[in-house]
């Protein structure tokens, strides 16, 4: 079986995901090859607390053909509806994890690098400073849950990060950042990718330390428009990622400010890359993905009716209980505030839904705001 030029082969695993599903004795993995995939690469950039395996999960459904219009609200039927799209298929980056975590087989951090095989293919993206510990930790990784890729984090700004030469703080520190890849390529055997800034503070930066990642062996490059010191406020700048995407010849993902599908091809076009890492854009969207192989295909993005975003809330919020367990649900308050953010006449619903704390009283708000909408849709 041959998908978007990757390769599914099949690899017995222990993985706990034949706990969940004890017939699934075999998982599939994709051959993952950047240099080959056709262009764009469209990929779900990743997000600490945000791209869980939930949330994968969600986008990957509501990038398919999922019957979002589907009377019922079962998971099951939903998941067995979707069909998967030749494009606008994205690879998941799954949110950074600490590679000393990994290590020391902390159960809470290698349980956020299991895989629903509805997610692949799947890059896990660490985080660490020490070559030994961040090959180990990737070798722990694969063995047990097999990605189709690595990637590292060398473009986290928040000091908890940066203060122990993790992160953003890598790309000051060549030297250690290549010694870094060179390790865990030794141990590996899917590609690896590094995601970088465009600099400390200095948007140049990135032009050297692009190349040295290259030489070190990376396979591919994800470039964040944004220095450390600007965060995540101020501009992305396209241009900037474009001059580092001159300087290697291995592929390069533009990343930032890239809000809208909308906004895909005129980033591409910009920059010169092979694809985009899409963040903050895909929270509360998770049909950006859709969109935007309708945007390149150039049709028009289909309208989300509100009743469609709160079904899929609804199956985010199952799949979310089922990853994280009934005490969990609190965390996806922070889903919800982008799923409904600047939806019109959801404030009093908003509200409700932000004081839940169980799933059942998620789900009781969301079938009372149903209700209403179909309501009105049939009366109007
Ligand atoms: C809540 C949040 C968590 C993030 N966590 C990570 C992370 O774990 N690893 C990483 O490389 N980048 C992380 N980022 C950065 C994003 O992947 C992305 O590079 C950044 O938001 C710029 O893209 P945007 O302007 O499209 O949002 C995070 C961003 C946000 C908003």
């Amino acid at each position: 079986m041959v998908f978007l030029n990757t390769i599914i082969y099949y690899s017995h695993s222990s993985s706990l995901i034949h706990s969940c599903y004890p017939l699934l004795s075999l998982i599939p993995v994709y051959l993952l090859n950047w240099k080959s995939l056709p262009r764009p690469i469209i990929a779900l950039s990743p997000m600490a607390d945000m791209t869980d395996s939930a949330f994968c999960r969600v986008v990957r459904l509501a990038a398919g053909s999922v019957q979002l219009a589907a009377p019922k609200f079962e998971l099951n039927n939903l998941a067995a509806s979707c069909s998967l799209p030749a494009a606008g298929y994205p690879i998941m980056f799954r949110e950074m994890v600490s590679s000393e975590a990994v290590v020391r087989g902390n159960e809470k951090t290698l349980g956020m690098t299991d895989i629903h095989p509805d997610e692949r293919p799947l890059v896990q993206q660490i985080f660490g400073s020490e070559p030994a510990t961040m090959a180990e930790s990737a070798r722990i990784i694969e063995a047990q849950h097999h990605p189709e890729g690595f990637d590292i984090n060398m473009g986290c700004p928040v000091y908890k990060i940066t203060h122990n030469f993790n992160g953003a703080a890598l790309m000051k520190e060549p030297a250690r950042a290549t010694a870094i890849i060179k390790a865990m390529k030794a141990v590996i055997t899917v590609p690896l990718s590094v995601k970088i800034r465009a600099g400390w503070s200095d948007k140049t930066e990135c032009f050297e330390f692009a190349k040295a990642i290259e030489d070190a062996g990376a396979d591919l490059i994800t470039v964040h428009g944004r220095t450390k010191v600007q965060g995540y406020s101020g501009k992305s700048e396209w241009d900037v990622i474009r001059q580092a995407k001159e300087k290697v010849s291995i592929p390069v993902l533009a990343n930032g400010d890239i809000h809208s599908p909308t906004l895909v091809p005129g980033a591409l076009k910009q920059t010169g890359c092979d694809g985009v890492l899409i963040a903050r854009g895909a929270l509360g969207n998770p049909w950006f993905f859709r969109d935007t192989a309708d945007v390149l295909a150039g049709k028009e993005p289909v309208h989300i009716t509100l009743e469609e975003r709160i079904r899929v809330v609804l199956m985010h919020a199952r799949l979310h209980a089922e990853q994280h367990g009934q005490g969990g649900i609190t965390t996806l308050r922070k889903h919800l505030s982008w799923y409904f953010k600047g939806q019109p006449g959801v404030k009093e619903w908003r509200e409700k839904m932000m004081k839940m704390t169980t799933l059942e009283e998620l789900e009781e708000v969301l079938g009372q705001m149903m209700g209403v909408t179909v309501l009105v849709r049939r009366t109007s």
